[in-house]
């Protein structure tokens, strides 16, 4: 029988949770974890909460970003990454640690017009009443300028097919300003409806925050990338290759970005950020000359190997759900922040050192090694094993021919087994 899901949202959450268990046919366990995780706070953040859903936070150590020491909390359910980001800090921190570079930060909105007979008219138009319309950007978020931020300039791009984009540049100071830079377009977009007698199509801020960039860079005296048979000098080339495939080949650009995320991801999470914001930015920076590339950059004299990374990375310490979560403030405490420009620095260190931990893993022992090693544990754990059976299992993993699901189930039973009969 299918439940009814009818005005689900205005059931109680006892009543939700029966309606998903008669529909799921859940088993009274399987309930039991909508109570295990539930948080009562957590009705007034989502529609139709049901449970939290737990992600593992651990600390990401040894960064240096501009002469700071910083220890990092990241959110993620990968293993090796935690361990991988601080190998990629340690290799720095033994070089000076990184040094990051932050001229600008301001939010972008976009209010779209479309229809436009001569979008090139309509654009002077409004760029001749720019002043006009920052004073009534400001004037939707009064409290914003009172601390100093607010409407900064306004541009024009024709967008070709009759559309046409006025985009609104604002200092949304420690917020990442979503909903601020919203109301301020709508209200712009209302006085230039008046202006121009055209309806805007939509009002919204831009993800692809290009007035938001912020640089890491690193310099490595390529002595201390040697790794067991690779001398330095031969794994900071191959790094500089790896760092030219992933320029030339989407293919390779994909899965190297996706290294560089993982390191932003998990400290955006772990800070109460909106990390799909950061993604979506992220990946349009990373093909804004037309074709997607890797977003980093390593080149080496034969000496040091120098890396860069330049990413939009518009975050905030303040608003959104960051006041709601206490781990989201504790954190900003480990981190020892006191702007979102600081969090920015650290965040763009983060991805390099994610990255050159991975390149350097993949140019010399391959990425199983380390990689493989951690993920074991996460194995033998959706195998069956016990906490108690665990170093024993892991034991036997490490030589096993083949590391994959059926070998440890198998692994598990051969040992209850002994166990067993031991025990009789
Ligand atoms: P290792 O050579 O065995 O490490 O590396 P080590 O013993 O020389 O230790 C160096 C430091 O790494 C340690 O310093 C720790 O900070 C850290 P210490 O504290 O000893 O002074 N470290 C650890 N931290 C926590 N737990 C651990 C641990 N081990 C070392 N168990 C390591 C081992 C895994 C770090 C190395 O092989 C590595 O960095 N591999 C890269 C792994 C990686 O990138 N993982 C991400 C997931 S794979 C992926 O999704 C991205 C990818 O596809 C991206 C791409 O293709 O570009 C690869």
């Amino acid at each position: 029988m299918t439940a009814d899901f009818r005005h689900f949202y205005q059931k109680t959450w006892a009543e939700r949770t029966d309606i998903v268990a008669q529909q799921a046919h859940l088993t009274p366990a399987e309930q039991a974890l909508f109570k295990q995780y539930y948080l009562e706070q957590h009705h007034e953040i989502i529609e139709n909460y049901l449970t939290d859903y737990p992600l593992p936070m651990g600390l990401a150590v040894n960064f240096v970003v501009d002469g700071v020491n910083r220890i990092i909390p990241m959110v993620t359910e990968e293993p090796s990454v935690i361990a991988a980001a601080s190998n990629g800090a340690k290799i720095v921190k033994r070089a000076g640690g990184f040094t990051t570079t932050l001229n600008q930060r301001e939010m972008i909105g976009q209010i779209v017009l479309e229809h436009l007979a001569d979008p090139e008219q309509t654009a002077t138009i409004i760029e001749q009443h720019a002043a006009a319309l920052l004073d009534v950007a400001d004037a939707a978020h009064p409290s914003l300028k009172k601390r100093g931020g607010g409407a900064r300039s306004l541009r024009t791009r024709v967008l070709g097919q009759g559309y046409l984009s006025i985009d609104l540049f604002v200092d949304v100071q420690a917020a990442m300003g979503a909903n601020m830079l919203n109301s301020m377009l709508e209200a712009v977009a209302k006085s230039i409806g008046v202006m121009t007698k055209t309806d805007a199509l939509m009002s919204i801020l831009s993800n692809y925050a290009t007035a938001s960039l912020v640089k890491a860079e690193c310099d490595i005296p390529v002595g201390l990338l040697q790794a067991g048979r690779y001398s330095g000098e031969l794994v900071a080339q191959k790094m500089a290759s790896a760092s030219t495939v992933a320029q030339l080949d989407p293919y390779r650009a994909t899965t190297h970005n996706k290294g560089i995320m993982n390191g932003i991801d998990a400290l955006a999470i772990a800070s109460g950020n909106d990390w799909r914001a950061l993604e979506s930015g992220a990946h349009a920076y990373a093909a804004k000359d037309g074709q997607y590339r890797g977003m980093s950059k390593w080149t080496t004299d034969g000496t040091t190997l120098h890396g860069e990374l330049e990413l939009p990375l518009p975050v905030g310490i303040v608003g959104g759900s960051i006041k709601i979560n206490e781990l989201a403030q504790l954190n900003q405490r480990l981190l020892g922040i006191q702007t979102a420009g600081d969090l920015e620095r650290i965040m763009i260190a983060v991805g390099l050192a994610q990255n050159l931990a991975a390149l350097r893993a993949l140019v010399t022992t391959g990425i199983q090694q380390g990689h493989m090693h951690l993920q074991l544990k996460s194995l033998a754990m959706a195998a069956g094993a016990t906490a108690a059976e665990l170093p024993k299992i892991l034991q036997q993993l490490e030589l096993a021919p083949q590391q994959d699901l059926a070998t440890t189930q198998r692994l598990i039973a051969d040992m209850r087994q002994i166990k067993e009969e031991t025990d009789d």
